[in-house]
């Protein structure tokens, strides 16, 4: 496996506009496995993260977490994202997945997660600018491919050190930095705050992707406009809409109005969720599959008139067969209108 070229003149290092779009997915724990990550590749999402990969559990060659690193030819570029603590664990994690040629590797430095930040990782690390330092320059060492970092604004409100961190990060040989706009005791709550990606786009020099609160093509737009970000990053909206990549890619061109998003007819709906479904199940058996992908099902049906009955059932479907026959009864009523919760 070659690495796809990350830069347009065949240098090392991470150039954006070498990407075919500038809506990259987030990497989202639990959900962006090598299934997911394929068909938001399909739809065009420009680049795919993993989930975010134990550091420790790898420099061990944990076999699950080994398996959770690797990923099909056609999900390229896709970046690996690994969290810890020890830099030396982060060194030997990356040793490890060069085997694997991925297209780049990714810090965390914003899990608010108990169990990752009672550890000292994830967005803990925001309050330890040496701690940070130190994993970086770990990283950069172990590898020529990219290293990203993906951080928060900072660990409480009133304490954002976002530009300070990315100033050390680029110092470190960083060569993207991801910024979320909320701040670690934030969580997931209230609007993030996409001033402070921009004050982030201000004090470096390396490509910054901004994330969060990104569900359409024109809340894309707009924070490119308001930030002048390199790329988005796209989480919580790609859930059972990977459409939003190439609503996206139209919405951030040279037009200067943006279209309404495409409505997506069941029929065509229901062809990726069978794909999807296809894929998890070439990687871990129908049985698993059936159950992991009750989660995209809730998702993917969203917004369908009736849908809620058949959601129940989805539920406790076990076999592909019956969860075929449910989604193609649902599909009597015709295609779904627009989601309203998905508007800007
Ligand atoms: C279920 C879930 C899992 C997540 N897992 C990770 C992860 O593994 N690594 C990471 O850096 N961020 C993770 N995040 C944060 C997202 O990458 C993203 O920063 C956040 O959801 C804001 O973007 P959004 O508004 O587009 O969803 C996760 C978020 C959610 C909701």
């Amino acid at each position: 496996m070659t690495a796809a070229p990350m830069t347009s003149d065949g240098s090392s290092g991470f150039d954006p506009a070498a990407l075919a779009g500038r809506a990259v997915l987030a990497p989202l724990a639990g959900i962006t496995d090598s299934p997911f990550r394929s068909v938001c590749r399909r739809h065009g999402a420009a680049m795919v993260w993993s989930e975010m990969l134990s550091a420790e559990a790898l420099a061990r060659d944990h076999g699950k977490t080994m398996r959770m690193a690797a990923f099909r030819p056609e999900e390229r570029p896709v970046v690996l994202q690994l969290f810890g603590t020890r830099p030396a664990a982060f060194a030997a994690a990356i040793a490890r997945l060069e085997g694997l040629a991925p297209d780049a590797f990714d810090l965390n430095f914003g899990c608010p997660a108990p169990k990752i930040v009672k550890h000292g990782g994830g967005s803990a690390l925001l309050r330890e600018p040496a701690a940070v330092a130190a994993i970086a320059r770990a990283a950069v060492a172990a590898t020529r491919r990219p290293v990203f970092a993906k951080i928060r604004s900072g660990w409480e409100v009133g304490g954002e050190n976002a530009v300070e961190i990315a100033r050390q990060l680029e110092q470190c040989g960083a060569a993207a930095i991801a910024v979320h706009g909320r701040t670690k005791s934030q969580l997931f709550a209230g609007a993030a705050d996409w001033a402070v990606i921009g004050r982030v786009r201000q004090a470096v020099g390396v490509p910054v992707i901004g994330n969060g609160d990104v569900v359409s093509g024109t809340a894309a737009r707009r924070m490119i406009a308001e930030t002048g970000c390199d790329l988005v990053m796209v989480g919580r909206g790609a859930l059972g809409n990977p459409w939003i990549f190439s609503e996206i890619n139209d919405a951030v061109g040279p037009a200067t109005t943006v279209a309404p998003a495409r409505h997506i007819p069941w029929t065509e709906r229901l062809v990726v969720i069978t794909e999807h479904m296809d894929l998890m199940a070439a990687d871990k058996g129908e049985r698993r599959a059936v159950l992991e992908m009750r989660k995209h099902l809730g998702w993917y049906t969203k917004g369908i008139p009736g849908a809620a009955a058949t959601r129940r059932e989805l539920m406790t479907a076990l076999t592909r067969e019956r969860v075929m026959e449910l989604l193609r009864a649902l599909g009597h009523g015709g295609g779904i209108s627009p989601d309203p919760e998905r508007s800007p």
